[in-house]
């Protein structure tokens, strides 16, 4: 059972437009990276929506106020590689101050499970408020993995930014990390035979490179 007090579709006309697009099998790498750039974008809006403020002094033009701008935690950005790298630049559009880390991991195609290969990380990671983004959360096995990495070297604020979810992945993410919540553009109906997510959009990775 899904709990949606951590799971949250971002429903929005842009959004399901643009990932309609996305999802359009005869859609060339182009379009997809643009729209998954763009969909990032708006969906961190809404991710960020809970971060705190606080009070600065500042003078207008015309007279002394008191402004508000974001305080608490510095943000990193965690792409999954490698389709979530097509998210970061529209995330780092909102937030360009934030630190980008990269965790490589791929699914063998047999198990499903996820095979780690790479983990670059801000040096300061464990005092920042993390975004992992990754397009695509099937069996759920790469983000759990990810979040189990950097919760391992300290990390203990963490959002997932995903797309197309399938409802196994979200419950597996949520027994697996129930303090993480889970932001996703869609939630699909299952997964086939080969974990890929149906209908989905295919593979995120391929189609975002032009691998295939
Ligand atoms: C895809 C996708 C996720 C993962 C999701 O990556 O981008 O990382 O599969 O599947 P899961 O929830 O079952 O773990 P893939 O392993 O194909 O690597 P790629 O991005 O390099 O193509
Ligand atoms: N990875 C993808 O890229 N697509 C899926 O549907 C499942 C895993």
């Amino acid at each position: 059972m899904i709990d949606y007090k951590t799971f949250h579709v971002v429903d929005h006309p842009l959004i399901k437009h643009k990932l309609s697009i996305m999802r359009m099998k005869e859609t060339g790498s182009k379009d997809f990276r643009q729209m998954l750039s763009e969909i990032a974008m708006l969906m961190c809006y809404e991710l960020t929506r809970d971060l705190p403020v606080e009070d600065v002094e500042i003078e207008t033009p015309v007279a002394k106020m008191t402004a508000q701008r974001v305080g608490g935690k510095k943000l990193a950005i965690i792409p999954i590689l490698r389709a979530g790298l097509g998210m970061v630049d529209g995330i780092l559009t909102l937030v360009p101050v934030a630190k980008v880390g990269h965790i490589g991991l791929y699914r063998d195609p047999d198990t499903h499970n996820p095979v780690e290969y790479y983990c670059k990380l801000p040096f300061d990671i464990e005092e920042r408020y993390v975004i992992v983004c990754d397009p695509m959360l099937a069996t759920g096995g790469s983000a759990s993995g990810a979040i189990d990495m950097l919760k391992k070297r300290g990390v203990k604020q963490i959002k997932l930014l995903c797309l197309v979810a399938a409802p196994e992945g979200v419950e597996r993410l949520q027994a697996d990390h129930p303090d993480v919540e889970i932001f996703a553009a869609a939630l699909d109906d299952h997964l086939n035979e080969s974990a890929y997510i149906v209908p989905g959009l295919g593979d995120a990775g391929d189609r975002l490179c032009g691998t295939k």
